[in-house]
């Protein structure tokens, strides 16, 4: 009974997608969804995402896969994966209780609030995206580690060792990799002072196997030593020696001092449902919680999916919600954050008070309220659930594709350059087009503002949702509109993700799309209320698991990419 309910659910929720399935992937293929009994991982590459499901069929669990994944990422998709980065995870058990992991990279204990501004006090260019100056303390190891120690349950040697294989025998190139690693070429020859393994004398192309020896013998001193493997001896050694090359501050005791946090998750109501995700740094778990409490008064199911007044309505409330950002978040260890009067229903209705249902606000006149009272999308975002149904949502990123595109020599990774995502001066957009000002500003030992929105939802108390996204400041709202989609306009997870995403941030002021978002005579009609609209080739990169009601899980890997999911 309960298979023909389920295959019912599927016909219903999911009628409407066709197409081919992917013939590499591994799980039950119905039409276009990778369907699984037990476990899955959805993640940016195939081969990350086979090593996820690999160590779930070992008996590891979601937190296992999710270790085994994020180190094999930091191999096969050096565009964000990474051991020189940071990011957060959430992790729900299957007993519903939930804990973020927040890795993100700190400002060096010798960097200082003006340290990207020239003399005469104008920024100077290039410096926070290109430059040594421009990392952060690395947290994605430490992170990583505390996440295996508290919960993994298979030894840390044996989730660490896939990822040193493909680094050791090499991986193959998708034929966007490829692409990306021919475009950064002249930035890795520019910036590193030893040629790194991301340049060949030929171009790259798709199916070529990338091998990195010097990864592979860092990986193997964080399986043989742990964190010390990383933040003390040799890693960090190499580490340090690569900051003297050029204006680098890390430090020996930045790195010894280094810790991930472990942070309560924050949540909401939206209908029913239970949204939970990630708290400062990150402002992307405030920003989907105003975004979902600033909606939810209004009828936008009976408008209809992306209808002039839908989108509307939403794109009012990212100009609103960002416009908060810009002056109230940044790291709740420096500064006071007022989350629950940012994320206060009142408060919602209130910030939406001078929303007219026929005209676009100009962003000059949306001010931060009184709570009181162009781009890459080289993020990467991968969830995991496995077959108790503990889930993990992972982000993790270097910032820029990339990051600054220097690797440590002999030690084979890449260096974040996630300074840039400090308000490097008030009202100076970072390379996401953000502003910011004093909360998000560069202090020692202080971490920078982020985007990134991995979240867990549930339903009737049951995992129903594991998503989150790349995209730096789309990120919350991609996640936002696959979550809607889903929830207001019942669709399957993968219809969700393939339908078209628009954006705004308050500044600067326009609409930002996807071709397939908003057509003519939408466009036209949103052209009438005010607003001014720019095509852009694609927003965020989402990848999710949805959880049918008998426990089967449905991988939604974003087609915008090579991401790919893998079930059992
Ligand atoms: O933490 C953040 O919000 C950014 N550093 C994320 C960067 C990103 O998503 C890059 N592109 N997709």
């Amino acid at each position: 009974m309960t298979r023909i309910l389920t295959s019912l659910f599927i016909l219903i929720v999911f009628s409407g997608c066709s197409g081919k399935s992917g013939t590499e992937k591994s799980g039950f293929v119905r039409g276009d969804f990778i369907i699984a009994q037990h476990g899955m991982v959805v993640s940016a590459h195939p081969q990350s995402s086979a090593i996820g499901v690999k160590i779930l069929q070992k008996g590891g669990n979601s937190v296992d896969a999710a270790v085994a994944t994020a180190f094999a990422l930091a191999v096969c998709y050096p565009e964000a994966g990474n051991i020189g980065g940071g990011g957060f995870m959430i992790i729900r058990t299957s007993n519903g209780k939930s804990e973020v992991i927040d890795f993100r990279e700190k400002a060096p204990f010798n960097a200082t609030r003006n340290m990207f501004l020239k003399r005469n006090g104008d920024v100077s260019e290039g410096e926070s995206t290109e430059t040594l100056l421009s990392s952060g303390v690395p947290g994605s190891v430490d992170g990583l580690i505390y996440a295996h120690s508290k919960y993994g349950i298979l030894p840390f040697r044996d989730v660490i060792q896939p990822a040193i294989e493909l680094a050791g025998y090499g991986f193959t190139l998708t034929g966007d990799q490829a692409q990306d690693l021919n475009s950064n070429r002249e930035n890795f020859i520019k910036r590193n002072s030893v040629r790194p393994p991301f340049v060949k004398d030929s171009l790259w192309k798709e199916g070529d196997i990338l091998i990195q020896n010097a990864l592979e013998a860092t990986l193997k001193r964080i399986r043989d030593f742990g964190r010390d493997g990383f933040y003390s001896g040799k890693t960090a050694r190499l580490l340090i020696k690569e900051m003297k090359k050029g204006t680098g501050i890390i430090s020996d005791t930045d790195l010894k001092e280094y810790k991930s946090v472990s942070r309560a998750s924050i949540s909401t109501d939206y209908k029913g449902y239970k949204v939970i995700t990630v708290p400062p740094p990150s402002s992307g778990g405030i920003t989907l919680i105003q975004l979902l409490g600033m909606i939810k008064p209004y009828p936008f199911k009976e408008w209809g999916f992306h209808d002039s007044k839908t989108i509307h309505l939403m794109v009012e409330a990212e100009r609103r919600v960002f416009a908060d950002r810009s002056e109230y978040l940044g790291d709740p260890d420096f500064v006071r954050i007022p989350v629950e009067q940012l994320t206060n229903k009142k408060y919602l209705l209130q910030r939406m008070s001078s929303f007219n249902e026929k005209k676009a606000t100009a962003s000059f006149e949306i001010k931060p309220g009184s709570p009181d009272g162009y781009v890459s999308e080289e993020t990467t975002h991968f969830s995991v659930v496995d077959a108790s149904g503990n889930a993990v949502a992972m982000t993790t990123t270097l910032n820029g594709t990339f990051g600054n595109s220097i690797v440590v020599d002999s030690a084979g990774f890449l260096l974040n350059n996630e300074m840039d995502d400090f308000s490097v001066k008030p009202g100076f957009p970072n390379m996401f087009g953000l502003v910011g000002g004093e909360a998000n500003s560069i202090k020692p030992g202080k971490k920078m503002l982020s985007s990134m929105t991995p979240t867990i939802v549930e339903k009737n108390g049951k995992l129903f949702l594991v998503i989150g996204s790349p995209g730096g400041s789309t990120i919350p709202t991609s996640v936002f509109q696959v979550v809607v989609n889903v929830i207001d306009f019942g669709m399957g997870i993968q219809k969700a993700i393939n339908s078209g995403r628009f954006h705004h941030q308050w500044l600067p002021d326009w609409i930002n799309y996807e071709k397939n978002a908003i057509d003519s005579v939408t466009a036209c009609k949103l052209a009438e209320m005010g607003h001014e609209l720019r095509l852009r080739s694609s927003i965020g990169r989402v990848n999710a698991i949805m959880i049918l009601p008998d426990g089967e899980k449905v991988g939604g890997a974003d087609k915008r990419g090579n991401n790919s999911a893998y079930g059992y």
